[in-house]
């Protein structure tokens, strides 16, 4: 079983998909962090806007040591280093063969495979089980983050946050490779006005839904 889950950042992808691993016992793979990995190797050598040769060669050579600690990947500054790297043809397709791998060979044989993404229904896994497109309004996304900084202490003004958001859509949805967009066949959920739990109420239904009719064939 192959789940994809792709939508823009903060939509609640990423906690849901957690989330549905957790109780199906499926194999979770974050691919954004692929991505982040190559922009904070790019930012750790004081390269901003990458050209296509170095931030290829960085995905060329990425190993499972560069994804060891991802909380040190998350942030806003890694989140626009690993946009800006994702729209390079040579990252994206040195990252594919460990994507697609990952989806059919789920590490510990886990009986499933759960990614997000941006292009995991589109590009990596066009014939996975359950499509997901996870939305929400980019002014409800940037309210999140807004208020998920304060409780660290974190000043940052919701204009600025919003601004970031808008400028990642807009980078990651026009892109000429792989640019975020739902699959035809996809099930969209707009979690604007959802909280954490009814969105993973609602998934969670359909992939019990989908369990059935396959254990009915
Ligand atoms: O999901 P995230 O915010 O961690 O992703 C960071 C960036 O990586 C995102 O702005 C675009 C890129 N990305 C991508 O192009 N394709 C993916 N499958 C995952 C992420």
């Amino acid at each position: 079983m192959i789940i994809a889950i792709d939508g823009p950042a903060g939509a609640g992808k990423g906690t849901l998909a957690k989330r549905l691993a957790q109780t199906l016992g499926y194999a979770y793979l974050d691919t954004g962090l692929l991505y982040r990995a190559v922009g904070a190797k790019l930012l750790a050598a004081g390269i901003q806007d990458p050209e296509p040769a170095e931030a290829t060669a960085i995905a060329q050579t990425l190993t499972a040591n560069d994804l060891a600690n991802p909380d040190a990947l998350r942030g806003e500054h890694n989140g626009q280093a690993a946009s800006k790297a994702a729209a390079i043809p040579g990252v994206r397709a040195a990252l594919f063969a460990f994507q697609t791998q990952f989806a059919t060979h789920p590490p510990n044989d886990a009986a499933g495979a759960i990614l997000d993404g941006r292009d995991i229904g589109t590009v990596i896994c066009p014939d996975a089980d359950l499509k997901l497109f996870v939305t929400a309004s980019a002014e409800a996304r940037a309210g999140r983050r807004f208020q998920e900084l304060q409780q660290t202490g974190d000043k940052r003004i919701y204009g600025d946050i919003l601004k970031d958001v808008e400028d990642r859509d807009r980078r990651d949805s026009e892109r000429e490779t792989a640019p975020l967009r739902s699959a035809d066949d996809a099930i969209a959920i707009d979690t604007t006005e959802m909280d954490a739990a009814a969105v993973y109420a609602v998934a969670l239904q359909l992939v019990e839904r989908l369990r059935k009719r396959h254990s009915d064939d």
